[in-house]
């Protein structure tokens, strides 16, 4: 299994560090296996020897140069970080990225041997409008994307179902992830308000590889909990 805490714009060096150490002692202590990755903000990135792997959260798809404001590949190789998440539904939506651009983002990170948590996810209209619909618009923010790289992870995030409390039934689940199955064989994660509560039994569906969790990792011991039932469906 693969569990993921995107922190977003939370949390400051401090409060990461310490939430590092919680779940970096967990991970030995309990020897778990699964892969676990961390998306801190940048500003929280360290060089520190690590058993949980540290990814980011975007950055900007060259090497250096002038781009006020970004972060390019030279920044991320001085923290040795080799792990990141493109795509995701806020920066399509918020942050207004396009297709063009994810992919662009995509090409340069997977030339440079990037581990790729790919974020994919349908807005509320779309669903409502059916599984064809629904399937034309995932299929779309494939484009540009190579499925078959061998460092590639998928994360399916519906975009209704981030932050909301709201998830799909665990049959909407499964279908759709039957279908990117049919996709690639990279692994899928399951992202949209997972929570203690609900990573179990999501982990447990067919063609789901993990899930990426966003508010209910927040908090070190109930990112732990989710790791642990991780651990033990392996
Ligand atoms: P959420 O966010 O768990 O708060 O819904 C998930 C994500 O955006 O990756």
């Amino acid at each position: 299994m693969i569990v993921c805490a995107n922190f977003k714009a939370n949390k400051t060096r401090q409060e990461t560090q310490a939430y590092m150490a919680v779940v970096e002692s967990f991970v030995s202590a309990n020897n778990i296996s699964d892969t676990v990755i961390v998306f801190p903000p940048f500003t929280a990135l360290e060089h520190l020897p690590r058993n949980v792997l540290i990814g980011v959260q975007n950055a900007y798809p060259v090497q250096n140069g002038a781009f006020t404001g970004e972060i390019a590949l030279e920044q991320l190789e001085e923290f040795a970080v080799t792990t990141i998440l493109i795509g995701h539904s806020e920066r399509r939506h918020i942050l207004g990225e396009t297709q063009e651009t994810v992919a662009a983002k995509f090409r340069f990170f997977a030339e440079k041997g990037f581990t790729i948590v790919y974020c994919v996810g349908e807005p509320l209209e779309i669903r409502e409008e059916g599984n064809e619909a629904l399937m034309d618009y995932i299929s779309n923010q494939f484009e540009g994307i190579d499925l078959e790289y061998p460092d590639l992870i998928v994360a399916y995030e519906p975009v209704w179902a981030i932050g909301t409390g709201l998830t799909p039934s665990v049959r909407d689940i499964e279908l759709l992830h039957g279908a990117l199955r049919e996709k690639t064989k990279a692994p899928l994660l399951y992202g949209g308000s997972v929570k203690v509560d609900n990573a179990g039994e999501i982990m447990t569906l067919e063609n789901v590889d993990g899930v990426l969790v966003g508010s209910a990792a927040l908090s070190a011991n109930d990112f732990c909990d989710m790791i642990a039932q991780a651990a033990e469906l392996s």
